[in-house]
């Protein structure tokens, strides 16, 4: 296939909402391919607010040399509230045009979706996007950048608790990120090993998680993990563990919440080459005159799915993960 669109001579490349490892390899991937079908790049700073104030940059395939390893997004991101306005999109559209930028790439998640939306709808400005969100909670591909690697930090942190938990004899309570989605939780659960997991898609009881840990003190655990993924209903890591700790005593209990830790460092080979991959794609599905989509990967395969259908579809959880968490935790 051919990617030849002579309308298009500049494309633009920003990130938006919360920063996740692989964005780096993804501007990189975008820059890059730009380049490679001769046409201009530009970076946009601290996303839709350095749209909305024209902070803008040439870029070339070398400035994002050195860049494919490391976490966090050298063009900066931030959750912008002048874009929710109709004039802070205007004034976005207004310095696009003044800039000669014929298309815009957006790397984030839904609400960074539901701007370019925006501006597309609004003002015919020709954009796509790319999934890079810790969460993987968008639809319209299977992973999104930033999981893997998150799920990686996770794992690693529950290697480290278990190590003290069993020398003490404790039970612990690790709250993970994820909004109101539960992708790192129980990913992280089954690759783990944890005793159980709580997330917003499916929670269990207080008394169920109890009956849970009794049966695993009755098969003499030397110790229990619980992962409890933030936005569930039942409350946060601290409270559930308290409303545990009151009604069972056989370990002592503890809580960590992972936090912000689980957003930054180096991205993990998969975070990188689907960054790589959607990168590319991005550019050649402007340069094939679509717009209004997102790149994603499914079933391994580019995948183009519209912006609207994204944000309209709420990505569903696999319960038979924690179907497989149940047995593996016996
Ligand atoms: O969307 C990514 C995410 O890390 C969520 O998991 C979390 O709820 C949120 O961002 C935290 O946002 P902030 O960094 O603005 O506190």
């Amino acid at each position: 296939m051919l990617y030849e669109n002579p309308n298009i001579r500049k494309i633009a490349v920003l990130t938006s909402g919360g920063d996740a490892p692989g964005m780096n390899a993804a501007i990189r991937a975008v820059v890059r391919a730009t380049n490679f079908y001769g046409k201009e790049s530009i970076a946009v700073y601290r996303g839709y607010d350095g749209l909305i104030e024209g902070d803008f940059e040439t870029l070339t395939a070398r400035s994002v040399s050195n860049i494919i390893q490391r976490g966090g997004t050298i063009l900066k991101t931030a959750r912008c509230k002048g874009f929710f306005h109709a004039e802070g999109r205007a004034k976005a559209a207004e310095n696009l045009r003044a800039h000669d930028i014929d298309a815009l790439i957006v790397i984030g998640g839904d609400g960074t979706f539901r701007g370019a939306t925006a501006l597309y709808e609004e003002h015919g400005i020709c954009v796509a996007g790319i999934p890079g969100t810790i969460d993987n909670d968008l639809a319209g591909t299977d992973y999104t950048i930033g999981y893997d690697t998150a799920c990686n930090t996770v794992i690693t942190a529950i290697d480290a608790i278990r190590d003290t938990a069993s020398s003490h004899h404790r039970l612990f309570f690790i709250e993970v990120m994820g909004r109101d989605a539960g992708f790192i939780a129980l990913r992280a659960a089954i690759a783990g090993g944890v005793e159980a997991v709580l997330i917003p898609e499916h929670m269990i009881t207080t008394d169920e998680l109890i009956k849970k840990l009794e049966t695993g003190a009755k098969n003499k655990k030397s110790s229990s993990l619980v992962i409890v993924a933030e936005g569930g209903k039942s409350g946060n890591a601290m409270e559930i563990a308290q409303k545990v700790d009151e009604q069972f005593s056989y370990y002592d209990t503890k809580v960590t919440v992972l936090g912000h830790v689980q957003r930054g460092g180096t991205p993990s080979c998969l975070d990188r080459e689907i960054a790589g991959r959607m990168g590319v794609g991005a550019v050649e599905a402007i340069l094939s005159s679509k717009t209004g989509v997102m790149v994603g990967i499914i079933n391994n395969e580019i995948a183009i799915t519209s912006f609207a259908e994204v944000v309209k579809t709420k990505k569903s959880i696999s319960l038979e993960m924690f179907r497989i968490n149940e047995i593996l935790a016996v």
